[in-house]
């Protein structure tokens, strides 16, 4: 008897619909190739459901709060559950843009300059942007596809856009705005796949043109010198590693006309619906997304560095502890010089 894989979707964040999307698509393409997959749609009952529904692996297709932070990766630690993406530790550095950026900058990944402010501080945000300067961009400090996110090219855009943000966020990330072309990144097994240049109809990435058809036009392999392809991979490679997260992930990028990379995030449970990013990076690297999707099971363990014995059980392939970095030892201190 094969193991029995819980394919997790829905959730509880802004991402929903998206996570729902992603959880039929890897659905679809793992009972293509045969496995045993149900799918289980999480909500603060989830501890209840995972005892009524036994699943063997957990298939991680959530995105955002409580999914893709580290909340759902601890609950499934304790319980023994396999799952797929990273552990719990690199899901919460990746999903808090400020504690990601803290990383980057202490292993040397540029990012662009920023500072966090607190949405109840807005009556002082004048006095706390100081010379920070125009046009910024500002963004929920832990929050994904772009909601409450955008540019201000004044203190009353500022004022706005931070009240925008602290919707989704109390804690609201301004940074630098970066005039430059979108570039993102798949990480495999600490190898970047390659990088794909997004440019979308609007002024940037949002909402709309991630998840609207014809929103974006998309250049793969994307338009960049050989070299400067390579080093942006190499970013990406360090950006997911100082953060943990190099199993799988996908790293956002943004590269200027004056040979400038900076990398804004690493999504560590990102989109995998057919149309989504990381499946056509991983395409252009030969694989197709029910490869994709099973590589990323293949993958699955618990991170919390115990023996399996006591874990109620073991992950499909490789075992647990094998193969996969053990995070109770993170890649922070092997990276850190
Ligand atoms: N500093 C910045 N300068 C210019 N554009 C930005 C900046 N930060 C983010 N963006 C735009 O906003 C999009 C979303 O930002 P990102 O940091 O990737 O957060 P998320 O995807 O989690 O919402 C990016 O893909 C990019 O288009
Ligand atoms: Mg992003």
């Amino acid at each position: 008897m094969g193991k029995r894989i819980g394919i997790l979707m829905g959730g509880m964040s802004s991402e929903k619909e998206i996570s729902l999307k992603t959880g039929d698509a890897v659905f679809e393409a793992l009972k293509s190739r045969g496995h045993d997959v149900v799918k289980v749609f999480v909500d603060r009952d989830i501890d209840q459901v995972l005892r009524q529904t036994p699943i063997d692996v957990a298939f991680l297709a959530l995105h955002g709060t409580y999914g893709e932070d580290g909340c759902i990766q601890g609950l499934l630690e304790i319980m023994g559950i396999p799952y797929t993406g990273a552990g719990v530790l690199a899901s919460a550095l990746a999903m808090d843009k400020l504690k990601s950026k803290e990383m980057f900058r202490l292993h040397n990944v540029p990012t662009p300059p920023y500072y966090c402010v607190d949405g109840s501080d807005i009556d002082k945000l004048e006095a706390i942007h100081g010379s920070f300067g125009f046009p910024a961009f500002v963004k929920p400090r832990r929050d994904g596809s772009s909601v409450g996110a955008g540019r201000a090219n004044n203190l009353a855009e500022l004022v706005e856009r931070v009240e925008d943000a602290a919707q989704f966020d109390s804690s609201v990330l301004v940074e630098r705005f970066v005039a430059g072309r979108e570039i993102a990144v798949a990480v495999l097994d600490g190898r970047a796949l390659g990088a794909i240049e997004i440019v979308p109809r609007g002024s940037f990435y949002d909402y709309k043109s991630k998840y609207q058809k014809g929103q974006s036009d998309y250049f793969f392999p994307a338009r960049l010198s050989p070299t400067r392809y390579k080093g942006v991979l190499n970013i990406a490679e360090r950006a997911s590693r100082c953060l943990g997260a190099d199993v799988y992930s996908r790293v956002d990028v943004l590269v200027t006309e004056g040979e400038n990379e900076y990398v804004l995030e690493v999504n560590t449970l990102p989109g995998m619906t057919a149309t989504s990013l990381t499946p056509k990076i991983a395409a252009g690297a030969g694989y197709s997304f029910a490869d994709l999707c099973e590589v990323i099971l293949n993958r699955a363990t618990t991170h919390s560095g115990r023996k399996a014995s006591t874990q109620r059980s073991a992950s499909v392939n490789p075992p647990a502890g094998d193969s996969v970095p053990d995070e109770s030892e993170p890649a922070l201190s092997k990276s850190a010089s």
